[in-house]
Parts: C-alpha cells; sequence; structure tokens
C-alpha cells in the first residue's frame, strides 16, 4: 500500500485529514511518528506554506508528502490572522489564546461587519525536488460570533459561524464539518488530480 507522510503536527487537522484520504486506501503516516520536526513556516502565503512544509517532510523521509496551511481571515482586521493564525496571539500559543485576542480586537464589531473565511492550501509532493507540485484550495466563508459557543473541534472553531448557519463550527459534528470544510473542499479539488503513481 503506497505510503504518504503527513506534514502536520495539528491533532485537530490531523484527524480530519485522515477521514477525508481514507477512500483512498493509502496509508497515512504522521512526520512526528517518523522524527520529523515541524517546519518553520516562514511563507507569507498559504501556498508557500504549504509546500515548504510538504517539500521538508519528503526530503527527511524520502516518502511523498501532503501538507496544509489553512487559516482565518477576518475582513475587519485586512485579512488577519491570515497566515498567522496558529501564531496570532504569541509563537507558541494556545487554541484558547488566539481565540480571546480575537474576541478582544472584534470587541466593538457589530454583527454585520464581523465577516470571515477559514482558507486551505494542500500541497502534495511526490518527492523532495518534485517538479510539478500539486496544489490545491479551498475558502469556507462565515462570521465571527460575539462569544465561543460549543466544545467540538478545534483552533477558532467555536467563533466560526459558516454562512447559512446559526451555529458555531463547535457545535458542528466532524462528519458535517469534514463534509463541507475549506481542508475537504482543497482535498477533493487535489483528489481529482491525485497522480495515478501514488495509488
Ligand atoms: P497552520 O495551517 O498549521 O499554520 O495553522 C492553521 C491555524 O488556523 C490553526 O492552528 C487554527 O488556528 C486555524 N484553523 C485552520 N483551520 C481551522 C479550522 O478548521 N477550524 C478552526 N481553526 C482553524
Amino acid at each position: 500500500m503506497q505510503r504518504i507522510v503527513l506534514a502536520t503536527g495539528n491533532v485537530g487537522k490531523q484527524r480530519e485529514l485522515s477521514a477525508l484520504l481514507a477512500p483512498l486506501g493509502c496509508t497515512l503516516l504522521l512526520q512526528r511518528d517518523l522524527g520529523v520536526a515541524a517546519a518553520d513556516e516562514t511563507g507569507s502565503t498559504f501556498e508557500a506554506n504549504a509546500l515548504l512544509k510538504a517539500q521538508h517532510a519528503a526530503a527527511i523521509t524520502g516518502l511523498p508528502a501532503l501538507a496544509d496551511d489553512s487559516g482565518l481571515e477576518v475582513d475587519v482586521l485586512a485579512g488577519a490572522p491570515g497566515v498567522r493564525s496558529a501564531r496570532y496571539a504569541g509563537e507558541h500559543a494556545s487554541d484558547g489564546e488566539n481565540l480571546a485576542l480575537l474576541l478582544q480586537r472584534l470587541q466593538d464589531v457589530p454583527p454585520a461587519q464581523r465577516t470571515a473565511r477559514f482558507r486551505c492550501v494542500i500541497a502534495l509532493v511526490t518527492q523532495a525536488d518534485e517538479p510539478q507540485p500539486l496544489l490545491a484550495a479551498g475558502v469556507w466563508e462565515g462570521h465571527i460570533a460575539l462569544a465561543p459557543q460549543g466544545d467540538g473541534g478545534f483552533g477558532y472553531d467555536p467563533v466560526f459561524v459558516p454562512a447559512g448557519s446559526t451555529l458555531t463550527l463547535a457545535q458542528w459534528s466532524a462528519a458535517d464539518k469534514n463534509a463541507v470544510s475549506h481542508r475537504a473542499q482543497a482535498l477533493q479539488q487535489l483528489l481529482q488530480r491525485w497522480p495515478g503513481s501514488l495509488r
């Protein structure tokens, strides 16, 4: 069975991507279990960071690697936290600290101006010096709630209300989120272009 390294240390994303990739029948290995430390996310775009994470994992393991880079863009904050979503409140900030800072920055912003979106880019390389990496993107529009609600999911899920819903993502089931998320959209696009050599 084809082995692929998943270049993420984020448990929430691991869970989502593994569920989404299950139908392919590949064996997904976590980079941490192969002794690969997280790459420094030095890129200024989701594309650059997804690619550098996949290349880093492929270079160390010699295996094909899949990485995603994702984040939340809030319109009234000019797209912040964006590529810095995981580090919004500081280099080693927790999900709770990032979320608290976001709500603080949005304190006086009325509901109609709290529009936001999750963005995800997934990169797949079959080898570290892959000449033609595959990149796919997904976007999920919504708004930021006035206060956290629900206890599921991870990251900004307790404050993100997808367009057309009245519930935060932390109140959604994992299965419902996986069916339509920014990550699912990007992966579905990638699967359509999935290389025959990796089946
Ligand atoms: P990175 O892609 O590992 O750099 O980090 C992405 C960060 O964006 C996560 O740590 C979360 O803070 C946030 N994020 C991305 N996708 C989601 C999601 O589906 N729900 C909640 N937060 C997310």
